[in-house]
């Protein structure tokens, strides 16, 4: 039976009226009527039975005017008011006292004394002294008295206890809204079963749903909301060039758990036993550039062709069904519709958030084409590393508002289109007047760690307030999110993180998470932060590197441009370089340099000779050593992508089971200098890397210790060490360096052959036989506990041999037993993330746990150095060591974090083995102005191994 006429039997007087309304239908003419009617019948006998038509036809059960209307038009013309109606969230008011997200039980909270930022006036406005009260799922009050009785009273008269949350002043923001993330639809740790991410079935699929794909058992939930997430926008990824649809989530498990209860405004809903459309946003993924060319060789002229294919079918279909909804009772077919191309047609409209992966000009101005020449907004340009050279071009897309632009902060060079990435591109662009967002495409980048991105562009020059804005304000904006997500303001979510410091600051972490007004962690463990990590801090002064980045199209020449062999610091605060004694109490405050090294330390120095000096004030600041950079593949490859730029991978040496006369690669002999990683991480002060060969199999070869600065392998200086240790990989996934395919049990086995002498001749034989012997260092890439502890096993049998682990992610589970043997652990990367199962036994660290991974180990009396897995990243070792810093400091000293990326990895990676030179492996040293573990301190000079001159920056 028909549902018109189920409806009419159900609830006659209540359901006739609005659908007559709707459209249109009331003064109808018989004449009309039976003109339209004719052909219906025809369309619609196999719909309605003959009864029903006869029962309209004679008037029943109301006679006089009565109603015929073949239930595909009825459709149609409720699918054509849909159609037409753009979406309009309900914007959340004072008056909203009840999310739709809200969960019974969940009781009032007061957060009293909170210095609160609540997204106003574009993100500058703080209210100190503010208490907020939470209620019903939603902020009910902000003020900054005592006059909250009112809600204590109601409170009480509903029985309800109210839970007081004494903030002593710590930052409160709303919850991290992060635009581009893949949670749930690439759960953690990746699994074959369960990796959602893309289709490959075609690089055109804008049907496609995240939603579909979305898995609620995915262990990075509780970590990224330990990280502020609170809310995000799930993607399909960038494998096609529509991948299709997203979808918003809140990673906060729910009581109905499943998917679709963990969205946080669906744009469908099952309602009423019907799937009905909302008035929230849609949104679409779509991608351009490499990525399809790889998955589906879709070069860009095919990618273009193809965005212009799809949205010519959703032309076509939105004017048939305009043309259609336009006359609906002269229809004799149904609404013309496709599954296929529908949300093309929405696009169109107007009714979707159009966000695309695109990095490179030509991408760029590919897609701002096809937005004018079909007439459609586009909400952000994802990733966009070329985006800064453009701005102009993005503000000829389509529409009123210029696209935002979603990007990472330092995630660049790993492949052609992001070569030109730059660390001051969200400054640019936001003083180009468009809207800057950092987002984290993770797994890409752990989100928990998105904050940390927001960071990173403020201390390369964006504003603090935009900085906050761009992961919590403009991105709930630009994912039309905004009417209730993205301020602290009453009636908006009560999604808000309590921070143990200023957001900006270095390692700022969350005390606690809310969302929907529920608090997020259990038992936080908080760490007490000094007073300067609670100040708002200045943007970092990149003017003049911003504007060469612009000038030289993306590629400026890097090497430093000044160098002196003289110089005199003044206002040195510390000195974290051993064999240098200062003169008298307290901070040095002078310290001079003469041919490159340092002659002077304490504030009566003088310079000795008449030659020339450059002064240089580091403000408070210090110097260091050189930091080293290892655990990338830097100095071997210049963009990961592109196999050219590589010096190589070397052959397996168990290729035909020839372990004995296997080759033994050594890194250094395919050493490359200049590399844009390289000279960006000196100019960070990352003076050395430490780089191992990359291969397939379990053997990958000697390492290598280099110079950042050099500029070819015969400059002074330019290998400290050609052969540091020997490195293999017992099945670690995820190393940059090489994935393992061997069985940890046949490394084992080999292993063992070749430290008991088993194992014949030959060169590779014979690095094994020193290993046995204590003379050569063995670095074993393993993250499993259980593959850790074969390789403890092994080592009790030879007692001489000497062992780092590098990787480590499941290493505080042996702490003991690895400190016990004195095997050295490299914590790659020092941030832990359950990626992989063989590194799903994470040491998450605060607010989750007491310690970080590298703190424990500390802790427990085992060496520990950082390791940095991507060679971009290279330039914020650094900043890893502040965060370590920052996350433990009553574990760790400045030194000891210095330690961390300097003497700990030359000792753990057996920089000074095999060496003459006196004092071991040169790493130079650094001079910081302004404190060289927060994000504001700044490199000011650098003394590269084996120079004598010192490059000023
Ligand atoms: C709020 O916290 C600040 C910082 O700890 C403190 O100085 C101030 O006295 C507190 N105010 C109240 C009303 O407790
Ligand atoms: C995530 O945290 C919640 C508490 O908010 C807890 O109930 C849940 O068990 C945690 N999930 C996992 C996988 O640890």
């Amino acid at each position: 039976m028909s549902r018109l006429v189920q409806r009419r039997d159900a609830r006659p007087d209540v359901e006739k009226a609005p659908v007559v309304d709707d459209v249109g239908f009331k003064d109808h003419k018989p004449s009309r009527r039976s003109r339209i009617l004719l052909p219906l019948a025809v369309a619609t006998t196999l719909l309605l039975t003959a009864g029903t038509v006869f029962k309209d036809d004679l008037g029943f059960p109301w006679p006089g005017e009565p109603e015929v209307t073949p239930p595909f038009i009825r459709e149609g013309m409720k699918r054509c008011a849909q159609l037409n109606q753009a979406p309009s969230p309900h914007q959340a008011t004072e008056a909203r006292k009840y999310s739709d997200r809200y969960v019974k039980g969940t009781g009032p909270v007061l957060l009293k004394n909170a210095t609160l930022w609540t997204g106003e006036e574009d993100g500058t406005e703080v209210i100190h002294g503010a208490n907020v009260w939470l209620e019903g799922g939603v902020v009910r009050k902000i003020s900054t008295g005592e006059d909250m009785d009112q809600l204590f009273e109601a409170a009480k008269n509903k029985g309800d206890k109210v839970e007081t949350v004494e903030l002593d002043g710590a930052w409160v923001t709303p919850g991290i809204v992060d635009v581009h993330s893949h949670m749930g639809l690439d759960p953690m740790p990746e699994l074959r079963g369960s990796d959602e991410t893309n289709s490959d079935k075609a690089p055109i699929q804008p049907w496609l749903r995240s939603l579909d794909g979305f898995n609620t058992h995915d262990a990075a939930f509780n970590l990224s909301i330990a990280g502020g997430i609170t809310t995000m926008l799930v993607l399909p990824g960038s494998a096609g060039n529509i991948g299709g649809q997203a979808f918003t989530f809140k990673p906060r498990w729910t009581a109905e758990n499943t998917p679709q209860s963990m969205q946080a405004e669906p744009p469908f809903v099952i309602r009423n036993g019907e799937w009905q459309r909302t008035r929230s946003w849609r949104h679409i993924k779509h991608a351009c550039g490499e990525n399809a060319k790889v998955w589906y060789h879709n070069a860009r002229m095919d990618a273009a062709y193809g965005f212009r294919r799809a949205y010519s079918e959703g032309k076509k279909l939105k004017d048939e069904q305009d043309a259609w909804c336009a006359a609906p009772k002269k229809q004799t077919g149904p609404l013309p519709d496709s599954l296929e191309w529908e949300v093309m047609a929405d696009i169109i409209r107007g009714h979707v958030k159009v966000n695309i992966h695109c990095y490179e000009t030509v991408d760029l101005n590919d897609l701002v084409r096809v937005s004018n020449e079909f007439q459609f907004p586009i909400a952000a340009f994802h990733h966009a590393h070329e985006a800064y050279l453009v701005p102009g071009l993005l503000r000829q897309a389509w529409g009123k508002t210029p696209p935002a632009v979603a990007m990472f902060a330092n995630n660049a060079r790993y492949k052609r289109e992001a070569y030109r990435g730059s660390p001051y591109a969200p400054k640019v662009l936001d003083e180009a007047g468009l809207k800057v967002i950092m987002k984290s495409d993770h797994p890409v980048l752990d989100s928990r760690y998105l904050i940390y991105e927001a960071a990173q562009a403020h201390a390369f020059g964006l504003e603090w307030n935009r900085a906050l804005a761009s992961v919590i304000t403009t991105s709930a904006t630009v994912a039309g999110l905004d009417h209730r997500l993205g301020y602290v303001r009453p009636g908006y979510d009560a999604d808000l993180v309590v921070w143990d410091s200023f957001p900006l600051a270095v390692g700022a972490t969350p005390k606690q998470t809310y969302i929907d007004g529920i608090p997020q962690i259990i038992n936080p463990h908080v760490v007490r932060k000094p007073a300067a990590a609670q100040q708002i801090t200045p943007k970092g002064d990149y003017d003049k590197e911003a504007a060469e980045a612009v000038a030289a199209r993306g590629d400026p020449d890097l090497r430093p441009k000044k160098r002196s062999p003289n110089i005199v610091f003044h206002g040195v605060s510390n000195l974290y370089l051993s064999g240098i004694k200062t003169q008298g109490e307290g901070e040095p405050g002078v310290v001079v340099v003469e041919d490159g090294k340092i002659t002077c330390a304490g504030k009566d120095c003088a310079t000795t000779s008449s030659a020339e000096y450059e002064t240089v004030d580091l403000k408070g600041g210090s110097l260091a050593p050189g930091l080293i950079s290892y655990g990338s593949p830097l100095g071997l490859e210049e963009i990961s992508a592109e196999e050219t730029t590589h010096t190589g991978d070397p052959p397996s040496i168990l290729d035909d089971n020839k372990i004995t006369s296997g080759l033994l690669v050594h890194a250094a002999d395919g050493a490359q200098f200049g590399g844009k990683d390289e000279l960006m991480a000196l100019r960070e002060g990352i003076t050395t890397g430490v780089t191992s060969p990359s291969t397939g199999e379990f053997l990958k070869g000697m390492s290598y210790s280099f110079s950042l600065g050099a500029r070819h392998a015969l400059e002074s200086g330019a290998i400290g060490n050609h052969a540091a240790a020997l490195h293999i990989n017992v099945r670690q996934f995820g190393d940059p360096l090489g994935d393992s395919s061997m069985s940890v049990a046949t490394v084992m086995g080999v292993l063992r052959r070749l430290l008991h002498g088993e194992a014949g001749q030959g060169e590779v034989a014979a690095a094994f036989g020193k290993v046995a012997a204590g003379e050569l260092r063995l670095v074993a890439s393993a993250n499993s506990a259980d593959t850790i502890a074969a390789l403890i096993r092994l080592k009790r049998t030879v007692p001489a041999m000497r062992l780092t682990i590098s990787g480590g992610q499941e290493a505080w589970m042996l702490a003991d037993e690895l400190a016990a043997e004195d095997i050295g652990v490299v914590v790659a990367a020092p941030r832990t993330f359950p990626m992989f199962w063989d590194q799903r036994r994470i040491l998450p660290g605060p607010p989750l746990s007491h310690l970080t991974l590298p703190a424990y180990l500390h802790t427990r009396g085992v060496k520990v150095g950082l390791g940095i897995v991507e060679a971009c990243d290279a330039r914020l070792t650094r900043f890893e060591s502040a965060m370590a810093y920052a996350a433990a400091p009553t574990t760790f000293s400045r030194q000891d974090a210095v330690d961390l990326v300097s003497t700990n990895l030359v000792d753990v990676l057996g920089l000074n083995d095999g060496l003459h030179a006196a004092g071991g492996v040169d790493l130079g040293w650094v001079a910081y102005e302004g404190d060289m573990f927060s994000l504001t301190g700044r490199v000011r000079a650098v003394r590269s191994p084996g120079q004598t001159a010192v490059d000023l920056f």
